[in-house]
């Protein structure tokens, strides 16, 4: 086990599209499994992408807190949240047009948030670490934290579909002035 090094943008890991993973079931995506989850949990935040410990390849986790599962859902996120979840190469697809601004912050960006559009609605698949298929709809957070980490893997980071910059914002600032007046966070 290890806590990995955050590739932060600038690096061009972060801007390459990750390779596929061949076998999911294989000791080493189990290992970087592993200390992506023990990385996560050190550092805190929602959703890590493998191009964000410098690995190229298309592996993802996340999870679904419940206090964020109720707020901006569409009532798609179960109340108790989404468990952390493995996904080994993703595959989202959406299923509506519509999209939502809402606020994103990134591991390899820190100190900054910005609204980002997101479609509300997404079907997604991926493989778990024994190599079954997982498959889920999502709605609200649930969905957007999907498309912000699956966004990683194809050398993307949130700033890239943001539509109006003004809205980038240090945290700091954030809390002193952008929660507050929005009434939530
Ligand atoms: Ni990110």
């Amino acid at each position: 086990m290890a806590i990995l090094k955050i590739a932060r943008m600038g690096h061009p890991v972060l801007r390459r599209v990750a390779d596929p993973v061949v076998d999911p079931t294989a000791p080493d995506i189990r290992r970087l499994v592993r200390d992506m989850l023990e990385t996560l949990e050190d550092i805190g935040g929602v959703g890590l992408a493998a191009p964000q410990v410098h690995v190229s390849r298309r592996v993802v986790i996340f999870e679904v807190p419940a206090e964020r599962a109720a707020r901006g859902s569409n009532g798609e996120t179960p109340p108790e949240g989404v468990a952390m979840t493995v996904l080994i190469n993703p595959v989202i697809e959406p299923l509506a047009d519509d999209k939502e601004l809402g606020w994103e912050a990134c591991l390899s960006v820190p100190g900054l948030t910005g609204a980002v559009p997101r479609f509300t609605r997404i079907r997604y698949h991926g493989y778990g670490l024994q190599g079954e298929r997982i498959e889920r709809e999502a709605g609200g957070f649930h969905a957007r934290v999907l498309q912000h980490e699956c966004d990683h893997l194809d050398g993307r980071v949130y700033l890239d579909r943001m539509t109006d910059l003004r809205s980038l914002t240090f945290l700091k600032e954030f809390e002193d002035h952008v929660a507050q007046r929005d009434g939530e966070e």
